[in-house]
């Protein structure tokens, strides 16, 4: 009888296991509308994009996802379906356009009445929004807390002696949604956007989510990314194939930082293993942003077929060491220099694995150092990160 009981909810677990990691094997990557363009998004924006991200390369490189984010959303009508407005006249055509580019279609909903730009929100209706995503072709759905912790805040007022009644109210919603979109038959990765609130890495994975926000929001500042980048020390084993940790989009080639600064941006999320979702404009990429985005061995580091998210190796001040393991017994070594001034970072090979030394490869200066034994040093300039593969 036990194990009439046991069986079929183990072959459960292990079926939905496989749904997740056959949806994002590694982090997925893409572009996301809302970084650049925010509320003023629209249809020809979205469009524009993916005939970008072909023709720059992006999509070669791996970025495969078109999302749009929040403020597509029009009212619902009386059988409760929800309209776009008009900035996207017809989503199901524009899913059509961005599939024939060979590319996959994001959309962006909440668990409450409202999204976090006061539009309509999935809140009673997650099974019929879920097969409207469905019916448009959405291969991603990134799905915002927002207005839903007025409801948890007011269940909370009203049960003053119930600690959890947030919490629960909270991972019920994103099951509720999960559920919906599992129920359609069609592979949607599912994106929880609740910045970090009540350890996502804890229950997402048994959601069915494929992601979720650590932290609250980026912004296009060097203080913002590097406090949510480092502050990601210690989170490497909740992530894996099919369900990572996502410290937020990129902000590369938004303009407000210096190149050195969206290296050490770029370094620390192919270490953490971070879904890569740029933010940019694309019609606007400069050689810098382009060499960044599209370096083949920085994204190899965080695609690498292991899965392993890196973590903190060492930390004096203001520099950083930090390490990812990759597949064929190889290591990345990321250095970060986040002081004012030129400062010189080392890594000790035998600490990492390597007692008899190993093969070093410079990625950003796409540079063999060659066979290397004990403490491997370089000068960084101020803000600057170096990022090393050791091993072949
Ligand atoms: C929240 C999210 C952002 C973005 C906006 C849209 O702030 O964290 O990533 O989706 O909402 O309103």
């Amino acid at each position: 009888m036990r194990h009439l009981i046991l069986l079929p909810a183990a072959l459960l677990l292990s079926t939905l296991a496989t749904a997740q990691s056959t949806t994002a094997p590694t982090p997925p990557m893409g572009w996301n509308s809302w970084n650049h363009f925010a509320g003023r998004v629209t249809d020809a924006d979205v469009r524009s994009a993916a005939d970008m991200l072909v023709s720059s390369g992006m999509r070669d490189a791996g970025y495969v996802y078109v999302n749009v984010d929040d403020t597509w959303e029009g009212n619902r009508d009386a059988q409760g379906l929800l309209h776009t407005n008009s900035k996207f006249p017809d989503m199901k055509a524009l899913g059509d356009y961005i599939h024939s580019k060979g590319l996959k279609f994001g959309i962006y909903s909440s668990p409450g009445d409202k999204t976090c730009g006061g539009y309509a929100a999935s809140l009673g209706h997650e099974e019929q929004d879920a097969r409207m995503y469905a019916s448009w072709g959405v291969d991603f759905l990134k799905y915002d807390l927002c207005s839903f912790q007025d409801n948890m805040a007011k269940a909370q007022a009203e049960h003053p002696g119930n600690p959890n009644i947030e919490k629960d109210m909270m991972i019920a919603a994103y099951r509720r949604m999960g559920d919906a979109i599992k129920a359609t038959g069609r592979p949607i990765l599912y994106s929880l956007c609740q910045y970090g609130v009540d350890q996502p890495w804890e229950w997402g994975p048994e959601l069915g989510a494929n992601m979720w926000r650590t932290t609250d929001d980026i912004d296009d500042s060097y203080g913002r990314m590097i406090a949510i980048g480092f502050s990601q020390a210690g989170l490497s084993k909740y992530a894996g194939p099919g369900h990572w940790n996502d410290p937020d989009m990129l902000e590369i080639g938004n303009g407000k930082m210096s190149e050195d600064e969206y290296r050490t941006h770029m370094t620390l999320w192919v270490l953490l293993a971070a879904p890569l979702l740029a933010g940019n404009d694309l019609s606007k990429m400069t050689e810098a942003d382009k060499s960044l985005l599209m370096n083949k061995e920085a994204i190899a580091v965080d695609q690498d077929p292991l899965g392993k998210q890196g973590d903190r190796l060492y930390e004096s001040g203001d520099l950083d060491v930090w390490t990812k393991p990759l597949s064929g017994g190889r290591v990345a070594v990321g250095f970060f220099n986040r002081s004012w001034s030129t400062r010189k970072v080392s890594v000790d090979l035998r600490e990492i694995g390597f007692g008899n030394g190993a093969h070093v490869r410079d990625v950003w200066k796409m540079k063999d150092l060659g066979h290397l034994s004990g403490l491997v040093t370089d000068t960084l300039p101020k803000h600057g990160a170096t990022l090393l593969i050791v091993g072949r």
